[in-house]
């Protein structure tokens, strides 16, 4: 994803119709290979402030609407936006339930009201937004006082093991660009919300071959977006350079594939 540590990055920066599209795309074959999506918002339900019980909330970049579904029956009295830039996904997610509501839109431009929702809940999405800064004044602007955002997403560091084998081959960019850690701590201390909890977390999967890892993203619609990707056909060459390289980073789980999570907790003053 966008790597905002890197100033002016070549070629610019992912086009938003193309992560709707690509997500869109994914919608049906997400939820069969998203066990690191649901051990991390799983992970970040469990973060949420103790005896905190929204009466709004938003659960934004939504996708199938796993967590919508969570939030839903762990708020049961509450009412549940569920929103996301992807309209594939909000399709695949209405007819499941879990919220009231559920909207297309852009975490950047939230098509909602100032001070509408007690909990922004958003799981692995704003990875996915180039202006983090828009995305936390958004929250901010409409959050209640005594609000809570509470995110979780990937930073630099991720999928370091396929990067570093591409770079062996070819030297061209194959994996989305990550925010620092350093600039999330950055941004969310400037955002105005009383950070109460942020940290990264390594996650690390195995997988028995390098083809089971890239069908994976494929299917998660996570593949790589970023301009200055490798277009056309993979040449055999070049995938048996990759597998040799990646071979070396083998562990007796697997093939490891490292996410660097961010979860946060801010709250907006009373
Ligand atoms: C990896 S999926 C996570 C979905 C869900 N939160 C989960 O944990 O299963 C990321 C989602 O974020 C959505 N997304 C990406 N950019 C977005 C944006 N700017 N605004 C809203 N949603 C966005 C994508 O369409 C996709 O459905």
């Amino acid at each position: 994803m966008t790597d905002l540590s890197v100033p002016n990055l070549p070629g610019g920066l992912p086009d938003k119709r193309q992560v709707a599209a690509s997500f869109s795309r994914a919608a049906a074959s997400y939820d069969s290979v998203a066990e690191l999506q649901r051990d991390v918002g799983s992970a970040l339900l469990r973060r949420l402030p103790e005896d905190f019980v929204p009466a709004v909330w938003l659960d934004m970049g939504c996708g199938t609407g796993y967590f919508s579904r969570a939030l839903g029956e762990a708020f049961p009295a509450g009412a549940g936006v569920a929103l996301d830039i992807a309209e594939g996904m909000l399709e695949h997610a209405r007819p499941l339930g879990g919220a009231q509501h559920f909207i297309a839109g852009d975490a950047e431009r939230l098509p909602l009201q100032d001070a509408s929702c007690d909990l922004v809940f958003s799981s692995l999405a704003v990875q996915w937004c180039a202006d983090f800064a828009a995305v936390l004044s958004e929250a901010y602007r409409v959050l209640k006082p005594g609000g809570v955002l509470a995110f979780a997403s990937l930073c630099v560091g991720t999928l370091y093991e396929l990067r570093d084998s591409w770079r062996q081959v070819d030297g061209q960019v194959h994996v989305n660009r990550f925010r620092e850690f350093s600039r999330y701590q950055q941004l969310c201390a400037a955002s105005g919300l009383n950070v109460l909890d942020l940290q990264q977390c390594a996650h690390v999967l195995h997988y028995p071959d390098v083809r089971s890892l890239t069908h994976e993203l494929k299917a998660l619609g996570a593949h790589n977006l970023n301009p200055g990707r490798p277009g056309g056909l993979t040449g055999r060459a070049r995938i048996t350079g990759l597998i040799a390289a990646y071979e070396q980073f083998r562990q007796a789980q697997g093939l490891p594939a490292t996410y660097q999570v961010v979860y946060a907790v801010l709250e907006k003053p009373r």
